[in-house]
């Protein structure tokens, strides 16, 4: 039951409300005619709120023309005006007496909206002998009037509506009807030639302008006479006879959407209705006040230096320069943001960088290397390079500036800022567990001064492989002399002794004289350098044990050099000196034939180069293998003894071997002998030698004549065959 008792009220409360809303597919502003008829006014059923119906006469009128009853409004606002005509009351005479006498009436109704304007409209009499009378029983009962006198004609002042001539009077608040009355006191003697009639009306203030032609037969007013003519007035309307304050609850209440309701009055009468400040439009339709923008309207409300920005119901000035401020401002933080934030990228970067350099620094051994140098003092000429330095160095490892390349890993051209020019290699491969050794190594490496030593200037260790920084050898390596086409056969006998001499005192330095032996374990020829006087150096020993030894021997085996290996160094795994020897012996070899130490041309078992030397010399065959221009310059005795020197090297037992200081001595003897050839000899000599075993060959005192060389030379290879 409850639940329909609610449905119930909720449709009486429904169709209480519908009474004062409009129905659908109303215009928010009817027309009749020219005159615009806004709500809550309308002209159609449904149209207006209660109370508030036009008559728009369409039979009569073209254009039609909107009654209140029996009165024509002529405009009609939302401000709460109506215009209509009234009535003029007039009082005539001539000679004889009174001749024409009107009264005027107007009387809206009752529950209208309508009343007289007491604030648009002044009552108004005119003449010289006037009495006039506006009295009302209709809304709000009064009696009002005013007096106008004048004797003559040049007393009345004209425009001037101040009882000579002409009287005005307010009406008071709330008149929906009158009685306009007007008498002369005298019937208007001796002024019956300038003034025979009195008029009084109700009129809008503004529409009256007093005119002293008024008084006199010209008088506008006289065309009204008696036919019924009108005067313009003002009415006010307005939702009746309630207050804001008791309509605001109410369902009839007609202020809608933004809008603020207004009492007419202080006493009671009724309220109109007026858009919030900031909208304009129709306050008595739902949504009619409109948000007014205030920017576009006519002339920016704001000063020239501002912005405008219309807000709902409202708008605001932002200063231009606050504007601009404000962008500038947006702009230059989020720029000043950027800045930061990639200034600390860069710095953190760098930072890690920094953190990875000292790490690999430390993980190189760089303090043991620190530590070292410190110990040795003054003395120490180990040099350790930033990585900075040697990119810098060396166009940060361009490579127009590699000279060489290999499974070891690349060898580049650097240029320090002191114009020195260096050889800086760069590992593939690093092995944490050797560190120690390696620093250890790097330091005594970098300590030798040997002239036929390349000599390591230091290292750097900010990388994760560390990178050895020799002196740079310009004239490419022994390998490149003997077995490049473009340098084939370029070394004289003279030069290839003495390289090989100097290749033998450097390693023997290496064993003997450092300060502790130090074993090569990759002499080849092209780890001989040779600079521009085609001067031995000795390069990349030692470095090599920064790889592991059983990768050592797989890389060797990949770069092919194998050829070099010492066979007993290769089965056991023990290195010792003789391993170097061996090595040196196959240079020594290389030197004498120019035969790579590994040739797939020949032979399985002479594939490699000492074999194949030492099973030709074991067949007599020497002159055979020998490089031709080695056999134009050299002496059979000498070339001999160099070869029995060669292949002492090449034994296969390591104890065998001269150690290399032997060889290095023997070798320097030698030399000496190419260099002043005057011992002759015969071929008999050359024979049984060739026959005999090497042993106890020493090698010194027998050389062949450097002219009987090339006939020795044939006898000598027939002999071999
Ligand atoms: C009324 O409207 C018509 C056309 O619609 C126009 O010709 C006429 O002048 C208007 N009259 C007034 C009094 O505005
Ligand atoms: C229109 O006006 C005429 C004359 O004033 C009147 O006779 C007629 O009844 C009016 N028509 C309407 C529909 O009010
Ligand atoms: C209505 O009255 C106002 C105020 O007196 C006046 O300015 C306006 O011209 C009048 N409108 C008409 C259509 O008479
Ligand atoms: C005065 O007016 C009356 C009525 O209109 C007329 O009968 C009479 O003759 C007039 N008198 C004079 C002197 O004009
Ligand atoms: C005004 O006068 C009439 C009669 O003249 C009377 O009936 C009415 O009550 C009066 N109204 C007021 C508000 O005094
Ligand atoms: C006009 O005034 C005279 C006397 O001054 C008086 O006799 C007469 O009745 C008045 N007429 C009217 C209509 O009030
Ligand atoms: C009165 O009216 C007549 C005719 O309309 C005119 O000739 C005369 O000048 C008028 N008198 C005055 C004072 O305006
Ligand atoms: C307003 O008028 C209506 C009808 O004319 C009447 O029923 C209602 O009581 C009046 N309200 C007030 C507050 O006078
Ligand atoms: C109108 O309603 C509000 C609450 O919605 C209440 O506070 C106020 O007192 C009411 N006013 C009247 C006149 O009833
Ligand atoms: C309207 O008038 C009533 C009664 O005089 C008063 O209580 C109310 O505050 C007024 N409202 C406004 C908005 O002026
Ligand atoms: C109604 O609103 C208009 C525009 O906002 C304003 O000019 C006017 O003074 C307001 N009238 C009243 C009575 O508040």
């Amino acid at each position: 039951m409850g639940c329909c008792w609610h449905m119930l009220l909720g449709l009486l409360l429904l169709t209480a409300a519908s009474a004062f809303d409009r129905k659908p597919g109303c215009p928010e502003t009817d027309m009749c005619g020219n005159v615009s008829i806004p709500y809550p006014f309308g002209i159609k059923e449904g149209c207006w709120r209660e109370g508030f119906d036009l008559v728009c006469n369409v039979t009569h009128y073209r254009p039609p023309k909107p009654f209140w009853g029996a009165y024509e409004i002529m405009e009609i606002t939302l401000e709460g005006q109506a215009n209509v005509t009234a009535y003029v009351a007039s009082d005539c005479y001539n000679k004889s007496g009174s001749t024409e006498s009107y009264y005027s009436h107007m009387r809206l109704s009752e529950d209208g909206p309508f009343t007289f304007s007491n604030t648009l409209n002044k009552f108004t009499a005119i003449g010289c002998d006037t009495q006039a009378y506006i009295t009302s029983s209709y809304g709000r009962n009064f009696t009002s009037g005013c007096m106008s006198f004048c004797g003559e004609k040049e007393t009345v002042i004209d425009g001037l509506c101040t009882g000579i001539g002409c009287c005005q009077t307010s009406i008071p608040q709330g008149a929906w009807g009158f009685n306009i009355e007007v008498n002369s006191s005298n019937n208007h003697i001796g002024l019956l030639d300038f003034n025979p009639c009195s008029f009084a009306f109700l009129i809008a203030a503004d529409q009256f302008k007093f005119n002293i032609n008024d008084l006199s037969n010209g008088s506008q007013y006289e065309r009204y006479l008696g036919k019924g003519k009108e005067v313009p007035l003002m009415l006010d309307w307005a939702i009746w006879n309630e207050t804001c304050k008791q309509a605001e609850n109410s369902t009839s209440y007609a202020c809608k959407g933004s809008s603020t309701c207004y009492n007419i009055s202080t006493n009671g009468l009724g309220y109109r209705c007026n858009c919030s400040k900031g909208y304009e439009g129709n306050p008595y339709l739902e949504g009619g006040c409109k948000d007014i923008d205030e920017c576009k309207r006519g002339p920016s409300p704001c000063r020239a230096t501002e912005k405008c920005e219309n807000k709902e119901g409202s708008f605001s000035c932002k200063h231009r320069i606050q504007l601009i401020v404000v962008i500038l401002g947006t702009v230059s933080s989020l720029l000043f943001v950027f800045i930061v934030g990639s200034w600390l990228y860069w710095g953190l970067k760098k930072r890690k960088l920094l953190q990875l350099k000292e790490k690999f620094f430390r993980q190189n051994g760089g303090l043991l290397l620190q530590q070292q140098i410190t110990s040795h003092g003054v003395g120490a000429t180990t040099k350790i390079f930033s990585a900075e330095e040697l990119e810098r160095a060396t166009n940060n490892y361009h490579e127009t500036r590699i000279i060489g390349q290999g499974g070891y890993g690349t060898v580049y051209k650097g240029i320090l800022p002191n114009h020195t020019i260096v050889a800086i290699k760069k590992s593939k491969i690093a092995d944490e567990t050797q560190i120690e050794q390696f620093i250890n190594e790097v330091f005594i490496l970098s300590q030798i001064i040997h002239r036929n030593v390349v000599k390591l200037l230091g290292c750097c260790l900010e990388t994760q492989v560390p990178l050895l920084v020799y002196e740079f050898i310009s004239n490419g390596t022994l390998s490149d002399h003997i077995h490049d086409e473009a340098h084939s056969s370029s070394l004289s006998l003279q030069n290839r002794l003495r390289i090989a001499s100097e290749t033998a005192e450097a390693l023997s330095y290496l064993h003997f004289a450092a300060s502790i032996p130090i074993f090569h374990r990759d002499v080849k020829s092209a780890n001989i350098l040779l600079d521009e006087n085609l001067t031995a150096k000795v390069a990349d020993f030692g470095a090599s044990r920064l790889v592991p030894l059983d990768q050592t021997q797989i890389t060797t085996l990949v770069q092919g050099t194998l050829g070099y290996l010492d066979p007993e160094y290769f089965h056991t795994g023990q290195l010792t000196e003789k391993s170097d020897v061996y090595s040196f012996g196959v240079v020594l070899v290389e030197l004498l034939t120019g035969e790579k130490p590994i040739c797939m041309n020949r032979s399985q078992e002479e594939r490699s180069l000492s074999m194949y030397f030492v099973t030709s010399l074991k067949e007599h065959r020497l002159f055979e293998v020998l490089e031709n221009r080695i056999m134009d310059e050299g002496g059979v005795d000498q070339l001999v003894a160099v070869a029995e020197l060669a292949k002492r090297c090449l034994k296969v037992k390591g104890e065998e071997r001269p150690s290399m200081k032997e060889v290095a001595m023997e070798l320097e003897g030698l030399r000496r002998v190419v260099e002043h050839p005057w011992v002759q000899t015969n071929l008999e000599e050359t024979q049984s030698l060739l026959g005999e075993s090497s042993e106890g060959y020493n090698g010194k005192g027998r050389v062949i004549g450097q002219d009987s060389l090339t006939n020795h030379t044939m006898s000598a290879l027939e002999i071999g065959r």
